[in-house]
C-alpha cells in the first residue's frame, strides 16, 4: 500500500493504478463502518484509494475540529489489511493553499435538517469531495448511509457538476444495542453510551410501525420522539420524515421511499441516524439507487 501526501505524488500513483478504481474518502478514526466502505469498494473495482483528511471547511467555529479523533498509524495498518491500494493524506495546505477561493455550493437540498444545524458545513463536504474526485478520477466513490444528507448532496453535486461516477451508498453498520458506528462515539460517557442506542430504537418502532401499514409521515414521527423521550439523557434536536430523493419534509401519506432521519444532543455529543422506509431498502444495491434519486 502506498502512502502520500501531496498532489503531484497523488497523480503520479493515481497513474499507476490499472482498471477501475474505487474511492473511500474519510476523515480517519477508522472503525468497521469505514472499512464496509473499502470492502465494496475492493469488490466492485480493480484498485482502491482510500483518503484520510480532517476537513476544516465542515466543522462550525463551535464544533470539534480540535479534538476530532486521530488515529492514522491504526488506519493505515487497517486500510493495508483490508487491501485498499493508495491512500492519501494531505495536511490542510494541500488541500486550501493560501489564496484559495473557490467553493461548490449546493444550494437546496443543504438547506434543511443538518444543513440547518450546521450553516456551512455541507460548502465544505462539497468542496472537499469535489477536489478529491478530480484528484483520484474514480469510477466509484464509497458513501456510508449514516449521513443522508450527505449523501444526498454528493450526489446532487456529481450531477450537477457532470462527474463520470458512481456513488455508492452502503448500509450503517451498528453496535450491538444498533447505535450506529460512528468516530463520534468515543466522546460518550460510560452513562451517556448505555442510553444513546434509543436513537436507533425510536427509528426502528417507526420503520416497523411503516411495516404494520401506518403511511402517515407526522405518526411515525412522533414515534420516534416519544422513543426517544423515554431517555432523560437524551435531547432531541430533529426527527423527519422526509421524501429520500429531495429530503422535503412529507406532510401527506406517501407511497415513495421515505428517510427517516434524527438528531438528538447527548451531553455534548450531537448524534444523528436514520433509516429508509420500507426497511427492505436498507441495503447497497436500493440505497445507492433510492437516496438522492
Ligand atoms: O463522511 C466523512 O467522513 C466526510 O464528510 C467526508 C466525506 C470524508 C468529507 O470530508
Amino acid at each position: 500500500m502506498k502512502v502520500v501526501e501531496t498532489v503531484a505524488e497523488l497523480r503520479a500513483a493515481r497513474a499507476q493504478l490499472s482498471g477501475t478504481v474505487g474511492l473511500v474518502p474519510t476523515m480517519g478514526a477508522l472503525h468497521d463502518g469505514h472499512l464496509s466502505l473499502v470492502r465494496a469498494a475492493r469488490e466492485d473495482h480493480s484498485a482502491v484509494i482510500a483518503t484520510i483528511f480532517v476537513n476544516p471547511a465542515q466543522f462550525g467555529p463551535r464544533e470539534d475540529l480540535s479534538k476530532y479523533p486521530r488515529t492514522l498509524a491504526h488506519d493505515l495498518q487497517v486500510l493495508e489489511k483490508a487491501g485498499v491500494d493508495l491512500v492519501f493524506t494531505p495536511s490542510p495546505d494541500v488541500i486550501y493553499p493560501r489564496g484559495f477561493q473557490t467553493w461548490v455550493d449546493v444550494t437546496e437540498v443543504t438547506q434543511r435538517l443538518e444543513g440547518e444545524a450546521r450553516p456551512g458545513h455541507f460548502r465544505g463536504v462539497a468542496t472537499v469531495v469535489a477536489k478529491l474526485f478530480n484528484l483520484t478520477q474514480p469510477d466509484g466513490a464509497y458513501f456510508g448511509q449514516k449521513d443522508a444528507q450527505q449523501v444526498v448532496v454528493i450526489k446532487r453535486m456529481a450531477r450537477d457538476l457532470n462527474f463520470p461516477l458512481d456513488i455508492v451508498v452502503c448500509p450503517t453498520l451498528r453496535e450491538p444495542d444498533g447505535l450506529a458506528m460512528s468516530s463520534r462515539n468515543v466522546y460518550l460517557t460510560a452513562e451517556q453510551r448505555a442510553v444513546a442506542g434509543v436513537l436507533y430504537r425510536g427509528l426502528n418502532a417507526a420503520g416497523q410501525l411503516y411495516a404494520s401499514g401506518e403511511r402517515n409521515p407526522e405518526r411515525l414521527r412522533q414515534q420516534v420522539l416519544r422513543t426517544l423521550r423515554g431517555e432523560a439523557l437524551v435531547g432531541p434536536e430533529y426527527v423527519s420524515a422526509a421524501d429520500a430523493v429531495t429530503l422535503e419534509e412529507l406532510h401527506t401519506i406517501s407511497l415513495d421511499p421515505l428517510l427517516l432521519s434524527a438528531a438528538v444532543q447527548i451531553g455534548s455529543t450531537r448524534l444523528i441516524d436514520n433509516l429508509v422506509l420500507p426497511l427492505e431498502l436498507n441495503n447497497r444495491a436500493d440505497l445507492s439507487r433510492v437516496m438522492g434519486g
